[in-house]
């Protein structure tokens, strides 16, 4: 039996499988079984409460889960499915409640990834799944970071090597009128306006929306994707002086830096200066920062702009830190 054939019958049978997508690794259960979907939480460690994201192997099966389509969303598939954007919409009676967290809409995409869609197809049905990390932690890009996350929580977790994007897919809510983007990712705000014709609101920091309440979020949580060392994101000018402030206080840093040469005797590490390079190490450089057994991580702050934004908004997470989660 194959890899693909063996992970069918684990997600048949009611079990959990780690697989690859474009984005991040994903935790996969049968979306129709709640008893399966539970089984994500239990490994997450996850309030129940989180909605997932249910994954398709194509466009013609969305009818199957989400009513009342708009017209843009046909759009938006066109031009990004298979692709990293998620559409939360009004969600089919049959969607179990265990998948949308009890709310009225669910999340739903096609992801990008070869390895995801031979899966998706050979399943032949939606598969409900979060990003493959305990509840809180660093998103999985790799196959090892599953099992460092979940280890023998999982019975088998699909190697698509490592994730080309690396952050987690972007979020558009088309639940509500009005587009509303509840998670930045890699498909820009500039890239959905194009087709849109509108520029988006954005929503995840919103308590209340247009005077409904916003939907549940988890990735919008203040402090997520976070290491359990203290993160700082210190700017260029200001990131030999806050290096040595640490050593006068006897802390030891860590630096993950894009354009300050290194300060000798200092464990010093680079990241691209360019963001979809950034963006595809993002996840791995801060696993690799937090096993440097550091007291501090200090981060160069990226550029600004609109290829930036969703780095910045992991960044800002990250820099909450993991106890506030
Ligand atoms: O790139 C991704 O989206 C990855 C890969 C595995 O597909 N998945 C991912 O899943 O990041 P997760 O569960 O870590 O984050 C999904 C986000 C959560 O913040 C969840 O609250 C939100 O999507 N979400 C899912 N269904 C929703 C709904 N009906 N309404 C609002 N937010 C929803
Ligand atoms: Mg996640």
């Amino acid at each position: 039996m194959n890899e693909i054939d063996r992970a069918v019958a684990l997600l048949r049978a009611g079990d959990i499988v780690g697989f690859p997508t474009e984005t991040v690794y994903g935790l996969g259960a049968d979306a129709t079984n709640p008893q399966a979907v539970a089984r994500i939480f239990q490994a997450k460690g996850r309030p129940v409460d989180h909605p997932l994201i249910v994954h398709l192997p194509a466009d013609d099966h969305l009818e199957r889960w989400a009513r009342d389509i708009p017209a843009i969303a046909w759009d938006l598939i066109e031009q990004f499915w298979p692709g990293p954007l998620t559409l939360i919409l009004k969600r089919q009676p049959n969607v179990p409640d265990a998948v949308t967290g009890g709310q009225d809409t669910v999340g739903v995409r096609v992801p990008g990834h070869p390895m995801a869609l031979d899966l998706l197809r050979a399943f032949g049905g939606g598969l409900a799944a979060p990003s493959a990390n305990r509840f809180g932690c660093i998103s999985p890009t790799t196959e090892a970071h599953v099992r460092e996350e979940l280890g023998d929580l999982v019975p088998l977790v699909l190697d698509g090597g490592p994730c080309q994007v690396g952050i987690e897919s972007t979020i558009v809510d088309l639940s509500r009128g009005r587009p509303v983007v509840l998670r930045p990712g890699f498909i820009g705000d500039d890239a959905l306006a194009l087709v849109l014709g509108q520029s988006l609101a954005s929503g995840s920091h919103d308590a209340t929306l247009f005077g409904a309440p916003a939907p549940t979020v988890s990735g919008s949580l203040a402090a997520h994707y976070a290491p359990a060392t203290p993160l700082e994101i210190v700017v260029a000018d200001q990131l030999l002086g806050r290096v040595d402030s640490l050593l006068r206080e006897g802390r030891v840093p860590v630096v993950l830096a894009h354009s300050v040469a290194p300060m000798a005797g200092v464990d010093w590490r680079f990241a691209s200066g360019v963001a979809p390079q950034y963006g595809h190490d993002l996840y791995a450089n801060l696993r690799a920062l937090d096993a440097a057994s550091a007291d501090a991580i200090l981060l160069e702050a990226p550029p600004e702009g609109i290829a930036w934004e969703a780095i910045w908004d992991r960044l800002r997470r990250a820099a909450r830190g993991r106890s506030e989660a």
